[in-house]
């Protein structure tokens, strides 16, 4: 039996009414809570975008068919709006809480009743028992074996490269979530240059000297003034470490274009670079994503956790990617940055691992007499 042996009408209506009962119980506790949202702008954003992506994720799924994703999806995006507490007063904690029991009561709901009412309606596809890791031949399994651990080790060589670009950038040793706001949002309380003379640097002028400085940075940094009255101050007190000739390897401010990048206000990485890590990222992310995808997919795992790990990375990527725009917009988004990656990473690590672990200790299949 198929779906198409029904009436064309019969079958339209019932795709199109599961596809608006299946939006509407995904986007109802969603929009109960929505006014209360509004209450913090970070937290009002951070909804309207889980909002979204929980329709996109509900229609697809209903054109689909697979009822259950909607339900999936929502409880997912719940506990992603929980794990970032700090974006969250106590009152919207209570609002994320509050759909989570209703995001797995709307799961509970959805297998019952969905199922009743389109259980009648066969899939189209029938179900075929996928080739797992033990029907591989020995070559195709060390293909799989290897190429995952290349992308393992240079998913740890993004690690450290991120950790090596972002540690300490707020002054504090170690990655925080403050490191990552700064990279894409930047430091837009004043300049490095007199954070740096406020800061560490306190010992090595006179106030005098450093009102002066500072009168500087706040009249606009120019050329001009620099070559008056900063330059000769800057011979004086910081030459001796901040110059070519120190050979100590510090920034030289002995000139006005060595100087510029501290003295003026930081305002995080510009539109074009994050337009240009964006589509590196997409392209090399999607392909990776895709490639242990595809080996995971031989591993003999229960289909729907498969289908969750395998979804999950795309999901991650592309938030991670749409919430540097929004952290460069407003910092609170750093968060939202933190925890994408977190989820892309384990759904990496899962892949890695689990298809790692079968390619190894799963017996091949016996060769039939
Ligand atoms: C004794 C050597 C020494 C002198 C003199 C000195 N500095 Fe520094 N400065 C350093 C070192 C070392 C660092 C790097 C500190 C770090 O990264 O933790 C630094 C870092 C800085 C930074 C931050 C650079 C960056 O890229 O983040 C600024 C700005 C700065 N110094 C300004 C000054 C100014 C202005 C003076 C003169 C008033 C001065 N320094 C005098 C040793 C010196």
């Amino acid at each position: 039996m198929n779906d198409s042996n029904l009436p064309g009408q019969k079958k339209l209506a019932a795709r199109i009414s599961a596809l608006v009962i299946g939006t509407l119980t995904v986007l109802a506790p969603w929009y109960i809570s929505g006014p209360l949202a509004t209450l913090n702008r970070g937290i009002f954003w951070t909804y309207v975008i889980t909002g979204v992506l929980m329709a996109t994720v509900a229609i697809v799924a209903l054109i689909w068919r697979h009822a259950l994703w909607p339900a999936w999806a929502f409880f997912l995006l719940t506990v992603w709006i929980i794990l970032a507490p700090d974006t969250l007063s106590s009152a919207a904690k209570d609002v994320s809480i509050m759909h989570l029991i209703l995001g797995a009561a709307g799961i509970v709901v959805s297998v019952f009743w969905i199922r009743r009412m389109f259980g009648r309606i066969p899939q189209d596809r029938p179900v075929v028992k996928g080739r797992t890791f033990r029907e591989c031949s020995s070559s195709e399994r060390t293909l799989y074996g290897l190429v995952i651990c290349v992308l393992g080790l240079g998913y740890c060589m993004a690690l450290g490269y991120l950790y090596m670009t972002h540690a300490g950038l707020n002054g504090k040793p170690g990655i925080s979530v403050q490191d990552i706001a700064i990279t894409y949002y930047g430091n837009r309380s004043g300049t490095r240059l007199e954070l740096m003379l406020r800061g560490q640097m306190r010992d090595k002028i006179s106030p005098d000297e450093m009102d002066r400085v500072v009168a500087w940075l706040k009249s606009g940094s120019t050329e001009d003034e620099y070559d008056d009255t900063i330059y000769p101050i800057i011979m004086k007190d910081c030459a001796s470490c901040h110059s070519a000739k120190s050979g100590k390897n510090l920034r030289d401010y002995t000139t006005y274009e060595g100087i510029i990048p501290v003295a003026t206000v930081d305002h995080g990485m510009s539109i074009e670079t994050l337009v240009k890590l964006s589509h590196i990222h997409l392209f090399g992310i999607g392909l990776v994503t895709f490639v242990l995808g595809f080996v995971f997919c031989f591993s003999t795992l229960p289909a729907w956790f498969k289908n969750v790990v395998i979804v999950a990375p795309f999901f991650a990527m592309v938030i991670d990617i749409a919430t540097w725009y929004l952290t460069k917009w407003d910092p609170v988004f750093a968060y939202t940055v933190v925890v994408s990656g977190l989820i892309l990473g384990s759904a990496w690590g899962i892949q890695i691992f689990v298809s790692l672990y079968q390619i190894i200790f799963l017996p091949a299949a016996e060769k039939k007499a």
